[in-house]
């Protein structure tokens, strides 16, 4: 079966933050994610500021599961949506590496992001029309790997997630929580140096919970990437290398 190389991590055409290969050839990556003194408010629909991010601080190396904890509305989806660079923060600098986040131009960020950010949201959007393999083998599309190469590392990784038996099936027609895998195959099949995943298993019973959640550390340890997750769930937090809890708009 042919291997499907993963994208060189690059901004703007110039290479960043690798070590080297492992024995696979996949390339091992060194960045340290850095966030300081993050801050956003929103206005809310009476027109009054809700200050949700009042000072978040933390780091995290390469090869670090990074659980993200705090009740319902504490901000968590906002945090992690300002790393993905999917929104401005009021103030504060999210730096990636080499890689300035919070001042990068929208097209490096928009590359950046589709290359080596590996998103799993809460709800999942995938593709309903589309099969289980295709959406799964889309991102690698999109980063020009040729379709043949995309769909056979495709149906590699769902078998890994126990859903060899649906790679044909549109992913409208599949339950929940193997929605919720698919979605997980899709983040992690470029290789991200970086793994955001929103409550990823919000939807699934506590065994396939435990696998996500093993799939997601197991990963950034065997590749050097960063994963940051955000959770209810204190299993699944335990499984990660550390626990950071948003109360109040800071961190715990
Ligand atoms: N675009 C927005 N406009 C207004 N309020 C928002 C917006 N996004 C989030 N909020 C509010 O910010 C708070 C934190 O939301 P969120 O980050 O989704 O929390 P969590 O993911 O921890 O449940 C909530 O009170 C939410 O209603
Ligand atoms: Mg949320």
């Amino acid at each position: 079966m042919s291997k499907v190389q993963p994208l060189k991590p690059q901004i703007d055409g110039r290479t960043i933050g690798v070590q080297g290969r492992d024995t696979d050839g996949h390339w091992r990556l060194d960045f340290r994610l850095s966030v300081t003194d993050l801050r956003k408010s929103f206005l809310d629909r009476a027109g009054e500021r809700l200050e949700v991010l009042r000072g978040v601080s933390f780091g995290a190396d390469a090869g670090e599961a990074v659980a993200i904890m705090g009740a319902s509305g504490a901000g968590k989806s906002t945090l992690q949506h300002l790393v993905a660079g999917l929104e401005e923060p009021d103030h504060g600098r999210i730096a990636l590496g080499p890689l300035e986040i919070t001042s990068a131009s929208p097209a490096t960020l928009a590359k950046f992001r589709s290359n080596h950010i590996g998103l799993v949201f809460q709800f999942h959007h995938l593709l309903s029309d589309l099969n289980a393999a295709e959406n799964v083998a889309l991102p690698l599309m999109i980063a020009r790997k040729g379709r043949r190469e995309a769909m056979t590392q495709a149906i590699q990784s769902l078998g890994n997630l126990a859903l060899g038996s649906r790679v044909a099936q549109p992913v409208g027609q599949l339950s929940g929580g193997e929605q919720q895998r698919v979605a997980v195959c899709r983040a992690l099949i470029t290789q991200p140096s970086l793994v955001i995943a929103d409550e990823p298993t919000g939807n699934l019973d506590a065994s396939f919970a435990g696998e996500i959640g093993e799939t997601l550390v197991a990963y950034a340890r065997s590749r050097g990437a960063i994963v940051l997750l955000a959770t209810h769930n204190e299993r699944l937090a335990q499984l990660c290398d550390r626990i950071l809890v948003l109360k109040d708009g800071r961190l715990h």
